[in-house]
């Protein structure tokens, strides 16, 4: 018996998940098949009750439907429910299981592929959507010696901060706020990219030896990337974070761990 999965989003013409959950499933062997389920806007709900009716077992949901995804799990893991927003359903007897694993995945991408440890470091978290609120947890459980969440729009960090003060140890504050401070890890959790335009921080932010992180990947990443590489900070973009959230929804659903490294270096020579 084929187990089927599938990631849900609109739009998804590019999504890279059914080619990484194929890998994985035929590195370790597991009997699955994962596809792609384009949903209309307002036939989320629709869909998934169609998919796990028919006998599906899992789904990653992407943009637009992960707050929709996190209010129709009828069980929710604790990071998801800290992140508010869900990126993985599994369907069984019981319900509807719920989790996130955005944060984490970019936590292992950060400390396993990029050996640069968090714990003990400075961490500028910029933008303070939904993105960013996905990753926050998992970054304060690495033990920062700090985590500052900067925003165009103050309050909206701040308001985050304080969410998550009781988790660690963590500030909210503007980009004006940023000058004559430096830290060790920068990732850019805003969706500046995506318009092709750069928060606007000092280049000061990056202490020698710094790592600059965009959550995003491909062309995109460009401006806030060269702003770091302009300033020889070492910098990384978003596609081991695309792999390694997989692996650990891959995990959630099979129990087993796949070796992420090779399909990070087939997404890369693909792109090349
Ligand atoms: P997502 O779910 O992708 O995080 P979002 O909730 O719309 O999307 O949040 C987008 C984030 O990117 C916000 O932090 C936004 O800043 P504001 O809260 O001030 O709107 C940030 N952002 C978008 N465009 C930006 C830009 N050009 N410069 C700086 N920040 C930007």
């Amino acid at each position: 018996m084929t187990d089927r999965y599938a990631v849900i989003g609109n739009p998804l013409a590019h999504s890279k998940s059914p080619f990484i959950h194929s890998a994985f499933a035929a590195q370790t062997g597991e009997p699955l098949t994962y596809s792609a389920l384009l949903a209309t806007l307002d036939g989320f709900a629709a869909a998934v009750a169609e998919f796990a009716n028919s006998g599906g077992r899992g789904l990653n949901v992407t943009v637009p439907f992960k707050l929709e995804a996190r209010n129709l799990a009828t069980r929710l893991s604790d990071r998801a429910r800290a992140a508010g927003a869900v990126n993985t359903l599994t369907f069984s007897a019981d319900g509807i299981a719920g989790d996130n694993t955005d944060g984490v995945g970019l936590v292992h991408d950060i400390t396993y592929n990029l050996k640069f440890g968090i714990a003990g470091r400075r961490v500028l978290l910029l933008g303070a959507g939904g993105a960013a609120r996905g990753v926050i947890l998992p970054l304060l459980s690495e033990a920062p010696a700090a985590l500052t969440i900067a925003n165009r729009t103050v309050a909206r960090a701040e308001e985050l901060a304080s969410r998550f003060a009781s988790a660690g140890n963590v500030k909210g504050l503007g980009f004006n706020d940023l000058r004559n401070r430096e830290f060790d890890l920068i990732i850019n959790a805003t969706s500046a990219s995506l318009r092709d335009e750069l928060p606007a921080i000092p280049g000061n932010v990056f202490a020698k030896h710094a790592l600059a992180y965009d959550m995003m990947y491909g062309k995109n990443t460009m401006p806030f990337l060269a702003l770091a590489k302009g300033v020889e900070a070492r910098t990384a973009d978003g596609l081991g974070m695309l792999v390694e959230q997989a692996a650990e929804s891959f995990f959630i659903w099979r129990g087993v761990r796949p070796a992420t490294a090779p399909v990070l270096e087939q997404l890369r020579e693909a792109a090349a």
